[in-house]
């Protein structure tokens, strides 16, 4: 998954380079500086010697020495005074450098903790909305997988008016007890079994999709004729097909999804692939699918998107409102502690 948002200490986070948020001396602090040299050992404060200090908003790279990855990135935040002194455009600066300085040397996987967000004061949502947007840049045109690390829950901030839109949506449609109908048929409004001996699926996976009964025949003969059109295709055609509906290319869907290349090129040259549900999830948001299209996309899979399950409300709200912004919908289920999606 080339972005994540994960809880933890990132001493513990074995990737290619963890990012340090260190001070202009280089020398070791609090906070992620201090716990960072305290498991690299006395190497890493020798060679941070060496450096001559670094500047705000710069970054420079050590080895790694104790620490379960093969380098150090130190980059200095801002510290935070009130907005009016470029701190934006420094702590930008901080993920841009640090990125750019682990792509030259070829590093595949990267952890950040959230730079300036402690003793520096930088505003938590904004230090947080800041380091989502530089990296989700970056990855526009690199494959690189990117964690931020949150060292615990409380320092995660998500949009209020948002998460309370979530909630209530939750709160709205969350089916308890969802009773499992094992009907052998597709089960649509309006839709006479008869014509229907398609496999079963949950009908919540149509409910929200069926539109108002008077449209039931049109949307019968529709998804009948779509059924019979696409019924005997792979997921990994059936993804082929609309990514080219779409009129995207490979790589733009697959970036979109936060979906690594490695795994894309798999779904691409398999037809039998199975994927995780959040990978196929992570495509229907790429695609900007409608509960509908989702709902076919997903069923390729063995999947449907349930009234029961909190994750497949989430993703519901979110292509109901029509906000597809994938990073936006990962930081959403962080913080209702659901799976992100992608892969
Ligand atoms: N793992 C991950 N994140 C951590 C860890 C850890 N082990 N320890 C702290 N953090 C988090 C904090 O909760 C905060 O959200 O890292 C973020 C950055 O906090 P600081 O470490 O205080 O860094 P910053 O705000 O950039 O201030 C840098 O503090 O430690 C000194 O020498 C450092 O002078 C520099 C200043």
């Amino acid at each position: 998954m080339p972005f994540k948002l994960v809880t933890g200490d990132i001493t513990k986070i074995s990737a290619d380079a963890i990012v340090n948020a260190a001070n202009t001396s280089l020398l070791g602090g609090g906070g992620v500086d201090g716990a960072i040299h305290r498991a690299a050992g006395s190497g890493l404060v020798t060679e941070c010697r060496s450096l001559g200090g670094c500047e705000t908003g710069q970054a420079k790279i050590t080895k790694g020495y104790d620490l379960p990855c093969k380098y150090v990135i130190h980059t200095v935040g801002p510290v935070w005074k009130g907005g009016g002194y470029l701190e934006r455009d420094l702590l930008y600066s901080c993920y841009a450098r640090s990125l750019e300085l682990a792509k030259r040397k070829n590093c595949e996987s990267i952890a950040f903790p959230l730079i300036s967000a402690g003793v520096y004061g930088y505003p938590k949502d904004q230090a947080l909305s800041i380091a989502i947007k530089a990296i989700q840049d970056f990855l526009k045109k690199n494959d690189m997988d990117v964690t931020l690390v949150i060292y615990s829950k409380n320092t995660f901030t998500f949009d209020n008016e948002l998460f309370d839109g979530i909630s209530s949506y939750i709160g709205d449609n969350l089916v308890r007890e969802m009773p499992v109908k094992e009907t052998g048929f597709l089960r649509m409004a309006g839709a006479s079994r008869a014509k229907m001996s398609m496999p079963a699926m949950e009908e919540s996976a149509f409910k929200d999709a069926a539109p108002a009964p008077d449209a039931a025949n049109a949307y019968e003969a529709k998804s009948l004729d779509d059924f019979v059109r696409h019924s005997d295709e792979s997921f990994s055609q059936a993804l082929l097909r609309m990514i080219d509906e779409k009129g995207m290319t490979d790589v733009e869907a697959y970036r979109k999804a936060n979906i690594d290349r490695k795994l894309f090129s798999k779904i691409r040259s398999d037809n039998g692939y199975r994927p995780k549900k959040q990978t196929a999830v992570a495509f229907a948001i790429a695609l900007e699918l409608d509960l509908d299209k989702t709902a076919e996309l997903l069923s390729k899979a063995g999947f449907t998107l349930s009234d029961s399950i909190k994750f497949d409300l989430i993703i519901k709200y979110f292509i109901i409102n029509k906000q597809y912004d994938i990073f936006v919908i990962n930081q959403a289920l962080f913080a209702f502690d659901q799976t992100l999606i992608g892969c």
